[in-house]
């Protein structure tokens, strides 16, 4: 790691980097696009919020000025307490039973039959306070999923781009979440995406996770744009950052890879060192961003062959530490360099939780339907989740935690799983396939998919000024 200093920097309008084989279909659905797609995910966002009880269409653009302005006026800003309604159903206690569709058998399974938009009592909740984290999937034909066609966006990475390796269901792109009781919330597509992101930079900073997340957002956008010509991606492959920028739009979609959060180096002995108490120098990178989403989780737990240090440090001496501690420690530098450095009134701070894996008790291979029975051996150290936890409402800056574990724990049908590509950059061949142990990735997610509504609830947040730091408990 790090030894390698050359970096190969591309810039080029986002519509010129298609995988070879499909350049043509690209350039077909691009003025496909610009025809019917994009008017149709406009008018059925305008359709849908004049459809929800009469509601004033969504007007992003005033929500986020309205933000800013309430996020100016506030002084010294102190964590709020939570003021949600209860948002609990009596009919959902733990046993998954909001979902619109009887399990089926696996194997037979076919992707999801479409079932109608159903009206639900929290339809009519006009800009509820509600849990959006608390609810259920459902096929909704109306609300446009996916946001996005695969082979509408150029630039999505062979190791989440599905459909292209060869994945034959597509059940997984079409659940929309429907959080309970929160009205037409979270019932965004691509064009109100973009005017979110108008005169802004958002920034993603963590693991692969969070470069899965700044995909999902960087196609949502880029379909929805109207002159494609007037997009850029910068892929910096050797500092591990990318960028996506909508001209007309003034908007920039940002990730830098950082999986600890903390630095990790490599020494003159070519040891790896994972220094607790300091931050890589690409973070002051990101601020005056309008929007920063932190992750890090997953390479805490990694052992043996994929555990990236050799040793902890502190005070530039060498530490020996239980991973907990040493996490805790890592979140308190970064907790402080946030409190230090980011300006409340100009940055929006997100944390996103443990996006869940499905390798050992659950597996993701060959599942097509999501979990319905709710009922998933949790994998991720439910003490890490604790320590991010109590680090975020230990902080002065308001920090709003993107809650998605749960809601992405059951969809187990997301996964890329032996639809992904080997190191090499091909897709599985037939052999490869039939080696789900060896191939299968039950930790990434396809695209279009399950990240899609990740960001979907983080720009639904965006437009919400209540809903700093509200970690329940
Ligand atoms: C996250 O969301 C789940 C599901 O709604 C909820 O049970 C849990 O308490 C939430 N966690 C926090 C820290 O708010
Ligand atoms: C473009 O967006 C940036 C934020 O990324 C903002 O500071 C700048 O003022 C915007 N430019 C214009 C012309 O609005
Ligand atoms: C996975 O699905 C394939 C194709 O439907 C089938 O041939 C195979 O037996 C399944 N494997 C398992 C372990 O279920
Ligand atoms: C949940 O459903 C799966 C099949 O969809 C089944 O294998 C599992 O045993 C069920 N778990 C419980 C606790 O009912
Ligand atoms: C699949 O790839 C493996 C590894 O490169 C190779 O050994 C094998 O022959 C390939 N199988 C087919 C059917 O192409």
């Amino acid at each position: 790691m790090g030894g390698d200093q050359s970096t190969t920097t591309t810039t080029q309008p986002a519509a010129a980097v298609p995988a070879p084989a499909r350049s043509r279909r690209a350039v077909l659905a691009t003025s496909l696009c610009a025809a019917l797609a994009c008017a149709f995910v406009l008018s059925a966002g305008l359709l849908l919020a004049a459809a929800a009880g009469g509601h004033r269409p969504l007007q992003p653009r005033a929500a986020w000025d309205r933000l800013s302005r309430a996020q100016q006026h506030k002084a010294a800003p102190a964590p709020e307490p939570a003021t949600r309604a209860s948002s609990s159903s009596p009919a959902a206690g733990g046993d998954g039973g909001g979902w619109s569709q009887e399990d089926e058998d696996e194997g037979a399974a076919p992707a999801p039959a479409p079932a109608a938009a159903e009206e639900e009592p929290g339809e009519e909740v006009e800009d509820g306070e509600c849990d959006v984290y608390d609810g259920e999937w459902v096929v909704d034909e109306a609300a446009g999923y996916p946001l996005y066609d695969a082979a509408e966006c150029p630039f999505l990475s062979g190791q989440v781009a599905c459909r292209r390796n060869g994945r034959p269901d597509s059940g997984y792109e079409r659940w929309r979440w429907r959080p309970r009781g929160c009205g037409a919330r979270t019932r965004l597509g691509g064009a109100e995406a973009l005017e979110l992101c108008r005169d802004k930079r958002l920034v993603f900073v963590g693991d692969s996770l969070n470069r899965n997340m700044w995909e999902s957002l960087a196609c949502i956008l880029y379909a929805a744009v109207p002159d494609r010509s007037r997009t850029r991606i910068i892929d910096d492959d050797a500092s591990q950052y990318r960028i996506f920028r909508a001209m007309d739009y003034n908007c920039s979609v940002e990730f830098f890879w950082s999986p600890f959060l903390v630095k990790l180096e490599t020494e003159p002995d070519q040891t790896r060192a994972l220094k607790l108490d300091q931050l890589p120098t690409m973070l002051r990178r990101t601020m005056g961003a309008n929007v920063i989403v932190f992750n890090t989780g997953h390479w805490w737990t990694h052992t043996g062959k994929l555990k990236a240090w050799d040793h902890l440090e502190r005070d530039g001496k060498m530490v020996e530490m239980a991973g907990e501690a040493a996490f805790n420690r890592a979140l308190r530098t970064w907790a402080r360099w946030i409190d230090q450095n980011i300006d409340p009134s100009r940055t929006r701070v997100f944390f996103r939780s443990v996006s869940p894996e499905h390798k050992s008790a659950d597996w993701c291979y060959n599942q097509t339907q999501p979990i319905s029975n709710g009922t998933i051996a949790p994998w991720f150290p439910k003490d890490l989740v604790t320590i991010v936890e109590r680090n975020i409402k230990s902080m002065r800056t308001p920090v709003t935690y993107l809650n998605i574990t749960q809601l992405s724990e059951v969809r187990i049908d997301a996964h890329p799983s032996v639809y992904t590509i080997t190191r090499e950059g091909k897709p599985l061949n037939t052999t490869q396939r039939q080696q789900p142990l060896t191939y299968a990735d039950c930790s990434h997610w396809c695209l279009p998919g399950l990240p899609d509504t990740w960001n979907v609830l983080l720009l639904d947040s965006l437009i919400r000024p209540t809903s700093n730091v509200d970690l329940q408990g």
